[in-house]
């Protein structure tokens, strides 16, 4: 469920219409309900427990959605924090997300990196390979430190609905195998800047079916049996997000009960901590990105562009994974023809023929300068934004009840040209 309705003007984001947003702001915009995050956070949480599941720690992956008003609205509930740069460690830390409930991964974390996780004291360094572990000891080491870290396991199974967000075959770049995870545990056991915690998956992304997820769960418990079978310390066992959420188009995802119960059965009685790492759950569908219409270019053969403001550096997915996002009218007007009556080719400013939104979608019939909406564009939208084609980074509000706020401004052309230097000897 989420807060996007419409009202007596239009498609409203909880109290406020996307159309005053639209005016107040400019579009494109992306705008998003903290009513709406703070229920899936809820929820997926809630969901967890009535599963049986003892204390989750729920470490929202930040690279969903990363603006710092985002994980202060979930840090504020009790999210924790999964990160894998400098950069969204630092995030989370300014929204006030304790270093305690900051979980660290990536496959090429740099020796700054890891120095800076360590000395902010994040909870746990998820480990892909051996020869990061390596860097994550030395780094340590020259710090007089200890990391607890976590491996990253590749239960090779596959899931994930498109294979650019596939990651747990073992073709793939993530994790440790399971052949060699025991050998690694053990090893960094003994080792005195290292302090081994537990274990983490994390299959893939939009999973819209839990059986993948039941097997690999299934052999991340078995692992955790073995290494503690053979005396080794395990606290925690981290789950991964992945968990996938409607789009409209596409199977509907496990509900969040059905994802906590599946959990509760596979880890019953398994004496750790659990922890997880969702991203797109909590905010893909708590957030839309409105865009205006400019133009409504007919073909003499048929085909209609729609051609809108927005464009694929300002929401990437349908270009980058062939994602599909409902667009629905934003104004009273076109509220009033919801019905799918023209077919259209949604197509944005860019040069490059991949910039379009969608081809041949039925949609209610649009004049210049009315606003359309993509919805479930919360999560991985303007965290994959940038300024293509000398395209300003769209900007973010944050509604809450009858109130907004811009929670990142739309740069001016200015500042976007005073980053570029010109050196003296041109
Ligand atoms: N944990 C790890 C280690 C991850 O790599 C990811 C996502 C997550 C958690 C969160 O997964 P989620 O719950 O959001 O599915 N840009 C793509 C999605 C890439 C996902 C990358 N990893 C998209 O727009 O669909």
């Amino acid at each position: 469920m989420n807060h996007f309705e419409y009202g007596p003007e239009g498609l409203a984001c909880e109290g406020v219409p996307l159309a005053r947003i639209a005016a107040e702001v400019g579009t494109p915009v992306y705008v998003y309900s903290r009513a709406t995050l703070e229920r899936h956070f809820t929820v997926f949480r809630d969901a967890l427990i009535a599963g049986g599941v003892v204390d989750p720690l729920v470490a929202y992956a930040v690279k969903a959605n990363s603006n710092v008003a985002v994980l202060k609205v979930l840090g504020d509930l009790g999210a924790g924090a999964d990160t894998v740069s400098e950069g969204e460690v630092r995030r989370a830390l300014a929204a006030g997300i304790p270093a305690e409930r900051i979980v660290f991964s990536g496959v090429g974390k740099v020796r700054r990196e890891i120095a800076f996780a360590l000395k902010a004291g994040v909870a746990e360094i998820n480990v892909e390979s051996e020869p990061e572990l390596n860097l994550i000891a030395e780094v340590a080491a020259s710090l007089g430190l200890r990391a607890k870290v976590a491996f990253r396991v590749n239960p090779d199974v596959a899931a994930g609905g498109h294979a650019k967000i596939a990651t747990g075959k073992s073709e793939n770049k993530f994790g440790v195998s399971f052949a060699e995870a025991a050998r690694l545990y053990a090893n960094a056991s003994n080792n005195a800047n290292l302090e081994p915690i537990g274990v983490a998956c994390h299959i893939g992304s939009q999973i819209t079916d839990l059986t993948p997820m039941r097997a690999a769960f299934s052999k991340m418990r078995g692992l955790v049996e073995q290494l503690l079978g053979e005396g080794l310390s395990v606290e925690r066992l981290d789950l991964g997000g992945g968990l996938g959420v409607p789009y409209f188009n596409s199977p509907a995802p496990p509900s969040p009960a059905e994802f906590g119960a599946m959990v509760g059965e596979v880890t019953k009685g398994l004496p750790v901590k659990l922890a997880f790492e969702p991203g797109r759950v909590i905010a893909a569908n708590a957030g839309v990105l409105v865009s205006e219409v400019i133009h409504v270019h007919e073909r003499p053969e048929g085909r209609k562009f729609l051609v809108i403001d927005a464009a694929m550096n300002d929401l990437i997915r349908p270009a980058m994974y062939d994602a599909f996002h409902d667009i629905r009218p934003v104004t009273r007007r076109a509220k009033d023809q919801l019905g799918a009556e023209t077919v259209y080719d949604v197509v944005g400013p860019v040069c490059e023929t991949g910039d379009t939104f969608t081809r041949d979608r039925a949609l209610p019939t649009f004049v210049s300068g009315d606003l359309v909406a993509f919805m479930s564009a919360g999560a991985y939208g303007s965290a994959m934004a940038s300024e293509y084609n000398t395209r300003p980074l769209v900007p973010e509000v944050l509604v809450d009840g009858d109130r907004y706020a811009v929670i990142r401004a739309r740069p001016t052309y200015d500042e976007m040209l005073a980053r570029d230097l010109v050196p003296d000897w041109i």
